[in-house]
């Protein structure tokens, strides 16, 4: 099984090497893993002037799964757009056909107190959210810049963007979403604003068409408006939530917080091949670069998810979740996790024990 490993820019480098040495550690126990790794983002362009380099795209093209640490650097922020470090996490998921983002929010019960929600609210927390990710308003056409042809503003500059989606566009994202259902708690809540939208009244429409092929999910459609407040409200009441582009990078955000620190989150873009990106859901956090304090745990659990879903390995994906959850029930803690009681350890440290954990 081929990996392609694309560390990138700031912790990328540090915190994918955690990830590899846990693989490094099931590859140990009879698994062929063939890991190669090309530059990305910012440190791509500081060696050959792009940030997703031609010999980097096919690398990751031909790979089973990316492990993709993260890009972006504050002294890349004068480069014109198409040079910036986050063009190649774009051009990734445009080239790779990258469709499905599943974001789980899990809350590990050591970690209780960092929620900035009340213990009784979050306890307990493992929901999923499945975000369409290659087409609404971010990509429709057309968009732009114009004269406002009519309307109470005729005349006047304005700017435009369109929000469409297609039947098989909605289709196989709902695929992917019952699916995640069914290997869960069968429940499936579709994210819309069909009192609004036209794109989302025909979004549920074939979400609830697709659901017929799935008896055994319980479908449930709610608007995005009042989503973000049950989020907040009572979030143990979802189990898995998919909806459109834009909600889905918002709700996504919103649900990262119930869990206390961005650096447990991971992520996983799918296309249609079973191919899959893997990366913690932060960025590149330039300001700790260098420093050896990243939380290594969401590269980690990334890597289990690689495992699961595109590996065919869902054994060991459970194995490194058990061991990462051992390593924070032994107390040890990166800064960002960090509380009275719990002993500080470094990136490494960190990698070390989950490594140890794995037995
Ligand atoms: P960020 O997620 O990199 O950092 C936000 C805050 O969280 C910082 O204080 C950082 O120190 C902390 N943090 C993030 N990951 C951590 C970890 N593993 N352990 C401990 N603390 C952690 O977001 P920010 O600062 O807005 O962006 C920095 C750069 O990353 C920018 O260039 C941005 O464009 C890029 N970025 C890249 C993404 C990607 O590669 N997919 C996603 C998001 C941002
Ligand atoms: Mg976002």
């Amino acid at each position: 099984m081929n990996i392609a490993v694309l560390p990138g820019d700031g912790i990328g480098p540090e915190i994918i090497a955690e990830a590899v040495k846990v693989l490094q550690r099931i590859a140990q126990d009879g698994f062929d893993f063939t890991f190669e790794t090309a530059p990305v983002g910012g440190a791509a362009y500081a060696a050959s002037g792009h940030p997703l380099p031609e010999a980097t795209l096919n690398l990751a093209k031909a790979a089973d799964a990316v492990l993709f640490g993260a890009v972006g650097d504050w002294k890349y922020d004068t480069l014109e757009r198409h040079l910036r470090p986050e063009q190649a996490i774009l051009g990734l998921r445009k080239n790779l056909g990258l469709f499905a983002n599943l974001r789980p929010a899990i809350l590990y019960a050591e970690l209780a107190d960092a929620s900035s929600l009340k213990p009784e609210v979050v306890s307990g927390l493992d929901i999923l959210i499945v975000r369409e990710l290659t087409g609404d308003i971010y990509f429709g056409q057309p968009r732009g810049r114009r004269t406002a042809p009519d309307g109470a503003f005729a005349g006047q500059p304005e700017a435009f963007d369109t929000m469409r989606y297609s039947r098989p566009e909605i289709e196989r994202i709902a695929h992917v979403a019952f699916k995640a259902a069914q290997g869960r708690n069968k429940r499936l809540t579709s994210v819309d604003k069909a009192n609004v939208l036209e794109t989302f009244q025909f979004w549920k429409d074939v979400v609830t068409e697709v659901g017929q092929q799935y008896p055994d999910v319980q479908l449930d459609h709610m608007y995005v408006d009042n989503a973000a407040m049950q989020l907040v409200k009572a979030p143990k009441k979802f189990d898995v939530i998919v909806t459109g582009n834009m909600f889905g990078d918002i709700l996504s955000d919103e649900a990262s917080m119930l869990t206390g620190s961005i650096g447990m989150l991971p992520s996983a873009s799918l296309n249609e091949k079973g191919q899959g990106l893997y990366e913690p859901s932060h960025g590149s956090a330039p300001d700790i670069a260098g420093q050896g304090i990243a939380n290594p745990l969401a590269t980690i659990l990334s890597a289990a998810m690689m495992l699961r879903h595109s590996l065919g390995l869902p054994e060991q994906a459970d194995r490194i979740e058990a061991a990462v959850q051992k390593a924070l029930a032994q107390g040890l803690r990166t800064p960002d996790i960090h509380a009275p009681g719990t002993q500080k350890v470094s990136t490494a440290q960190m990698g070390d024990a989950v490594v140890a954990a794995l037995g």
